[in-house]
């Protein structure tokens, strides 16, 4: 029903043609919903989907996501746009950057955002179709570029910055990052080739606004250069003490070369350091999931300028569906989570400023209605199985941490829903502390401290959700604060 009435005119509908009522029709609908988040990012109507632009800029954070306001569903799409003090409280600025031009006509696809002193500069994938000498409409990508002001206003340059793919690569090219080294400004960018091969391309300029031309194809290594799919989007690198951290999305990854259950996956490097004249990873790491669990994408990274390496992601997954669309919205946005490398393995935790959300210790017992907004830290130093189990009527989250198999397994049961699993091998044999944080409908479990992390959304049917466990060495349950309106 919801699907049949989002035809092609309407996914692709400018925002200008919309009747603004149908945005209030949506709060309407999504102020009934049981299933909102409090204190996870997630749109005010209709759709998130990627990171966009994380940055700062002007004293704050600033963060920008793939957003169709206009319904559930991945219609034509803008930016939207939050900023926050601390990056945990973030308000919504209402200037999102809409496509409206030649260049981004069927969308303001990803791409990022690089501070400057007075002005932030936006570069993103235009994504509109063009006829092909053969009279067919295929994609085409234009990477535009767009300053914004002190005061949140974003001015779209008049051309675009890249007009097209280079040799060989389709009109899948897009996700521009931009970094800079030396006397260069540096985009990298995903791409489909015309084999089918998913590759990662780099462009380059001294200006950020012009000049951008094609430097050179970011060689992975040959392990990882086998594993990258068809298409691989949404590149980032950043950088811990030195070594080099590009996480990515590698669609159509051969499964028997690659190991994940998510529809795409989502995937990361360590290397000891990037050769910026030979555009070469030294010494890289083959690549792991950079989550294990059900709904993680098009991972965002941001260098901090207090030196820490951030990372955000979309807690969702594309051409996957989910159940909230029926209630005027999906998505959202994971906490920010702060990289580190111990041992070639990259570690994930919320940032600390994300610690004030944490209050009042809750006393723990079998069975317990336990609270929609909390984290629950656990610890399994036992022998055999320890379990944990979130529980409603006809809904549940089981967490098996196994011992003997030193993985971790999570099985989900949505409302309405067959059951499906996801399992986390451990490259160890033994269990530390666990955090499974809970927001409702969504759930980030870091286990050992963050050396793996399973992520997803958990729809459940229940006013009640129960809590269960058995054979853990420790539990204690903390209360998050609720903050979203
Ligand atoms: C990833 C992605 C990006 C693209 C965007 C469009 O989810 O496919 O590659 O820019 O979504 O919304």
């Amino acid at each position: 029903m919801y699907k049949k009435y989002w035809t092609v005119d309407k996914l692709d509908k400018l925002y200008k043609d919309w009747d603004p009522k149908v945005l209030d029709e949506l709060k309407d609908k999504i102020s009934k919903s049981d299933w909102r988040l409090g204190y996870h990012i997630q749109p005010e109507t209709g759709l998130l989907s990627d990171p966009n632009g994380f940055s700062y800029f002007n004293n704050q954070w600033h963060l920008f996501y793939q957003a169709f306001p206009y319904g559930a569903v991945h219609g034509l799409k803008s930016w939207s746009h939050v900023v926050s003090d601390d990056l945990v409280h973030w308000e919504n600025v209402h200037k999102p950057m809409v496509p409206d031009q030649y260049n981004d006509i069927k969308g303001c696809f990803s791409g990022s955002a690089y501070s400057t002193k007075d002005k932030l500069f936006l570069m993103y994938t235009g994504n509109v179709f063009k006829k092909n000498k053969y009279d067919e409409s295929v994609r085409y990508a234009y990477q535009n570029g767009a300053w914004m002001d002190k005061n949140n206003n974003i001015k779209k340059l008049d051309k675009a910055l890249i007009d097209g793919s280079p040799d060989g690569i389709t009109g899948h090219f897009r996700d521009p990052q931009v970094i800079k080294h030396g006397k260069y400004y540096y985009a990298f960018l995903g791409a489909r080739s015309v084999n089918d091969k998913g590759q990662f391309i780099v462009y380059r300029s001294t200006s950020l606004d012009n000049g951008w031309t094609y430097y050179k194809h970011l060689d992975v290594g040959a392990y990882n250069d086998e594993r990258l799919g068809y298409m691989a989007e949404c590149p980032n690198i950043g950088f811990i003490d030195g070594k080099l951290i590009l996480v990515f999305c590698p669609q159509g990854a051969d499964h028997s070369k690659f190991r994940y259950s998510n529809f795409y996956p989502t995937a990361y490097i360590i290397a000891d350091a990037l050769d910026w004249d030979n555009m070469k990873l030294i010494n890289p790491s083959k690549m792991q999931q950079l989550d294990e669990g059900f709904d993680f994408y098009a991972t965002q990274l941001l260098q901090d300028p207090n030196g820490r390496l951030l990372e955000v992601a979309w807690i969702g997954v594309p051409d996957t569906d989910y159940l909230s669309p029926g209630e005027g919205w999906v998505g959202s946005l994971s906490m920010i989570r702060e990289l580190s490398v111990k041992d070639n393995k990259l570690f994930q935790k919320p940032v600390d400023e994300n610690n004030q959300l944490i209050s009042s210790e809750i006393p723990v017992n079998d069975g317990m209605n336990i609270c929609k907004q909390s984290v629950i830290k656990f610890n399994c130093n036992s022998d055999g199985l320890c379990k944990i189990f979130l529980k409603s009527d006809n809904s549940y989250l089981k967490v098996y941490l196994d011992n003997d198999r030193s993985c971790v397994k999570i099985i989900r049961k949505n409302w309405g829903e067959q059951e499906t699993s996801r399992e986390c091998p451990l490259d160890i044999n033994n269990f530390d502390t666990c955090y499974l944080y809970l927001d409702n409908t969504v759930f980030e479990l870091f286990i050992n401290n963050g050396m793996k992390t399973m992520t997803g959304n958990f729809y459940h049917d229940g006013l009640n959700i129960n809590l269960h466990f058995n054979n853990l060495s420790s539990i204690k349950i903390n209360k998050m604060i609720s903050i979203n309106n």
